[in-house]
């Protein structure tokens, strides 16, 4: 495993936190699940809350008989970390100038430079899981894959606070903008805001923060909410992106190397976690059986799971922000199709079961 960072940068930076069932089970099933057992939060649903009515509770544990589970991403890599080394896996950080070469022949090389070393590894596989800013997407030519690419204009600031969180997941459709309150332990808070693209940090201290958070919930909701100081404060923008296909000879794309969704519905990570499910599977299939047919399918199967997710992330961020230019006629439609999900059971159980996130397909 090649990293560009070094492992105190990866366990610093404060990211995704909500986990699907299927992304539950899959670190159940890897010998992973221990601490997350005992530090996660299980969640049977979520709450959306409009116009500063009550809103209505999507209820997926009822609905369809998943659970959703707030446990940092940061956590994770932790656990990752030290399982690698418990198997003592070859992790490399700090790797830098990494390049691919030779993809369609079955012995692909990565090139990188490794404490002043420069190292050529003949490889079987490669498994391109570098984000959306990493090498591996561009080492396929562009004449061989096709991008879909949305972008939104606003961002989300998101801050962390040692507070009591509020109970539940709570979006929030307002006509100031979006907002979300969520977490990342019993006592540790993570609330985001939907702000202007060109926001800058410094101009949001903790109290301007805090109090337009509460602004843009119903009284007793804004009530609720416990403040305190901020310990991590940042702005990310919202972008809708795939690129298809997720494989080229053997080089194979996963997460964020191969798609990116806006937090909206906190997909990106349960994707990234699907594609190396089915991934690992494939391989498993090549090494035991010597069969490629789940390597053959692998962008295929991966990509129908990614599109649900991205339809469903843009689904909810179209319904639940504010637009720049819209118009009140704009907030009001929004506010009857939330008023029309709070009326309609069917409608319920459709949002329950995306949300929820499609099951995985078996291997044939
Ligand atoms: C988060 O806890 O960071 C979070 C929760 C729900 C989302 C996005 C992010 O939709």
């Amino acid at each position: 495993m090649l990293e560009k960072h070094s492992r105190a940068h990866v366990l610093s930076r404060i990211r995704a936190g909500v986990l699907e069932q299927t992304t539950v089970d899959v670190l159940r099933a890897n010998g992973l699940s221990e601490r997350m057992d005992r530090e996660g939060q299980p969640h049977d649903g979520m709450r959306v809350v409009w116009a500063g009515r009550d809103g209505i509770f999507i209820d997926v544990a009822k609905h369809v008989g998943k659970r959703f589970m707030t446990y940092g991403q940061t956590c994770i890599q932790e656990d990752l970390f030290a399982a690698a080394d418990r198997r003592q896996a070859l992790v490399l950080t700090g790797v830098e100038r990494v390049t691919l070469d030779q993809l369609l022949s079955d012995c692909p090389l990565v090139r990188f430079r490794h404490n002043g070393d420069e190292i050529v590894l003949a490889c079987e596989f490669v498994a391109g899981c570098d984000g959306f800013h990493g090498v591996s997407r561009s080492a396929i030519p562009v004449s061989a894959r096709r991008e879909f690419t949305k972008d939104y204009p606003f961002g989300w600031l998101g801050i962390l606070a040692r507070t009591r969180p509020l109970t539940d997941i709570i979006y929030a459709n307002h006509p100031r903008g979006f907002a979300l309150a969520s977490a990342r332990g019993p006592n540790l808070s993570r609330y985001y805001l939907q702000v202007p693209l060109d926001t800058k940090i410094d101009d949001w201290p903790d109290g301007r923060f805090w109090a337009e958070l509460k602004a843009r919930y119903p009284a007793d909701l804004a009530n609720e909410i416990v403040t305190g100081p901020s310990i991590e404060k940042s702005v990310a923008p919202l972008r809708s992106f795939v690129s298809e296909p997720m494989r080229y000879g053997r080089l194979f794309l996963a997460g964020d190397a191969a798609h990116v969704v806006p937090p909206t519905g906190a997909k990106g990570l349960n994707l990234a976690v699907s594609d190396v499910f089915y991934l690992a599977r494939a391989l498993r299939a090549f090494y035991c059986d010597n069969s490629t047919t789940l390597l053959d399918c692998y962008s295929e199967m991966a990509l129908r799971r990614v599109w649900s997710s991205v339809r469903i992330s843009w689904y909810l961020t179209m319904l639940l922000h504010r637009f720049p230019g819209s118009s009140d006629f704009d907030q009001r439609a929004q506010e009857y199709e939330l008023e029309y999900l709070k009326s309609s059971k069917p409608a319920q159980v459709a949002l329950a079961e995306q949300y929820a996130g499609l099951p995985f397909e078996g291997p044939n």
